[in-house]
């Protein structure tokens, strides 16, 4: 028989955990969802009226069922002894220490969930993984419930992986392509995978409801996240070789996409993918592999991470390679530090390797994003520091300017690194008049096109991805070995 589900409790309140209750509390007026975290002032943000997230329609859905069916709470242990289904959205983060450091997923935060559903549960639970991990995470959890289980204690474990992306997150979740639910192929294990499908069929199309064991629902989420990716590591290696052979790489990726086996979507050439799942998932799949002596196929995963490096350092070093093969103590103007337009989100952003290769090359960096606060550039930079003096000579080579004319104003060049739409409608002609000669523009996301036949009659030489557009300038070279090859920044920590 399935359960009537009359409340759920989430653990974790973050970009996954937050939206994607929010809306199942919208959705499904009756039931009564809390959203729990250990980080206090992350859920007094979400009880104020400055989310601790910015995500477009967020703040509606938020507003329009918080404190009627939709609740934001610290306290954990009441919330999951109430709930029927508990779901863990909380994070995996790529381990910084200990065996797989640097690729395996860390997954103490979820064994951290366990325990404690473990130790205070009652009843029966269907305890429901969103959080992304490793194939047999589940396994795991279920072998801490069973070591731990006390006689008043039934549960079922599905695996429910999340696919909403950052600045869609509303509109994937109120329309998504799929939802995935994995469990357990026995009577009890199908009855909880109905009893998670019902509520989903509220507002989705049960077509578009798939429903698996927990080992491909697990994998599926790592490799979705894989081939995407893949994608655009692949367009991002046919821009290299396009800013060397006068081909467009917006041209090749247009007239591959239109083949219909390929379509047309995750073909745009950038400075590098960032934000906190694609890199950290392609890893967790690498180091998998690995473990299970799949050598080939580790490798072959292990190169989009490599392109990607290969791509924001061979960004770098064009910058570097055009302004005369120094930038030590030159102002540039970095524009943009999210991971990608719309959100204030700067996990694993390309800006930070960018800044940093800068940095270590002693330029005189400005920054300017429209949503990201300095407080949060500042301890981005901070965590990567890579400058050979120390992390306080780093930061000093760091401002951040309030307006991107103020960062533009006596710059040596312009660099571009997320593709905020306020940066096609600057006034170019003021900003030119204000730099230094002769003025750069670095466009690493290619949002400038229509803009270069003016620039360039303005006076500016421009740089982007997969287009060779100004002539070079005599005596400067493309020497990418400038950069240490080998190591990204981030990896050659020095705090
Ligand atoms: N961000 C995305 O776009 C996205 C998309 C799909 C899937 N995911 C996956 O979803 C998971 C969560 O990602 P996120 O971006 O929401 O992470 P996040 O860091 O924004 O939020 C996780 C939250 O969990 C809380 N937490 C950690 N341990 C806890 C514990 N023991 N008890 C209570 N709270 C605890 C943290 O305080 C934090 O607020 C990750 O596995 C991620 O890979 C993320």
């Amino acid at each position: 028989m399935m359960v009537q589900v009359k409340r759920i409790c989430c653990i974790g309140a973050g970009y996954v955990g937050g939206p994607t209750c929010s809306v199942i509390a919208q959705m499904c007026p009756e039931i009564a969802v809390t959203v729990v975290d250990v980080n206090e002032e992350r859920i007094r943000a979400w009880n104020s009226d400055q989310l601790p997230i910015f995500e477009p329609g967020l703040q509606e859905v938020v507003e329009a069922r918080r404190g009627f069916n939709l609740f934001f709470s610290s306290n954990i242990d009441e919330a999951v002894r109430e709930a029927d289904i508990i779901f863990i959205s909380v994070n995996t983060p790529t381990k910084t220490f200990g065996l797989g450091k640097g690729r395996a997923a860390d997954l103490k935060y979820i064994e951290a969930c366990a325990r404690r559903i473990a130790e205070v549960a009652t009843g029966y639970k269907i305890v429901v993984e969103k959080s992304t991990v490793p194939v047999r995470a589940a396994e795991s959890i279920q072998r801490i419930f069973n070591a731990n289980t006390k006689s008043d204690l039934s549960f079922q474990f599905l695996s429910n992986p999340e696919f909403l992306a950052e600045v869609t997150a509303i509109t994937d979740l109120k329309n998504p392509d799929r939802v995935l639910i994995g469990g357990e192929e026995t009577p009890d294990g199908q009855r909880a995978i109905e009893t998670l499908s019902s509520i989903y069929e509220r507002w989705v199309p049960k077509s578009r409801i798939i429903t698996t064991n927990t080992w491909s629902s697990e994998l599926s989420k790592l490799a979705a996240n894989a081939f995407l990716a893949q994608r655009i590591s692949s367009i991002n290696s046919i821009s290299a070789l396009c800013e060397v052979t006068g081909a467009d790489v917006e041209e090749v990726a247009h007239a591959i996409g239109t083949d219909q086996r390929i379509g047309n979507g995750f073909l745009k050439a950038s400075v590098g993918f960032g934000g906190s799942c694609f890199q950290k998932d392609v890893l967790n799949l690498v180091y998998l592999c690995e473990a299970l002596n799949l050598p080939e196929v580790a490798r072959y995963w292990q190169q989009v991470i490599e392109i990607n490096e290969y791509q924001r350092r061979r960004f770098a070093a064009r910058i570097i390679s055009c302004l005369f093969n120094t930038v030590t103590d030159k102002k540039i103007a970095l524009l943009g530090f999210a991971f990608k337009k719309d959100t204030g989100d700067t996990r694993e952003s390309s800006s930070i390797y960018i800044s940093k290769y800068l940095m270590d090359e002693g330029a005189q960096l400005y920054i300017y994003d429209p949503k990201v606060k300095k407080e949060q550039i500042m301890q981005d930079l901070a965590q990567s520091s890579t400058v050979t003096d120390g992390m306080e000579r780093g930061l000093s080579l760091v401002s951040i300017a309030s307006d991107p004319y103020e960062a533009c104003d006596n710059a040596h060049a312009i660099v571009i690194c997320t593709e905020w739409d306020v940066f096609k409608e600057l006034d170019y002609e003021k900003i030119y008049k204000a730099m230094l000669k002769p003025a750069f523009i670095f466009d690493g996301r290619r949002i400038l096109d229509s803009l270069h036949d003016r620039l360039q009659q303005l006076g500016f030489q421009v740089e982007t991805i997969g287009k060779k557009i100004s002539q070079r300038i005599p005596f400067t070279t493309n020497d990418i070995s400038k950069l240490d090859l080998q190591t990204p920044p981030l990896k050659k920590m020095k705090i």
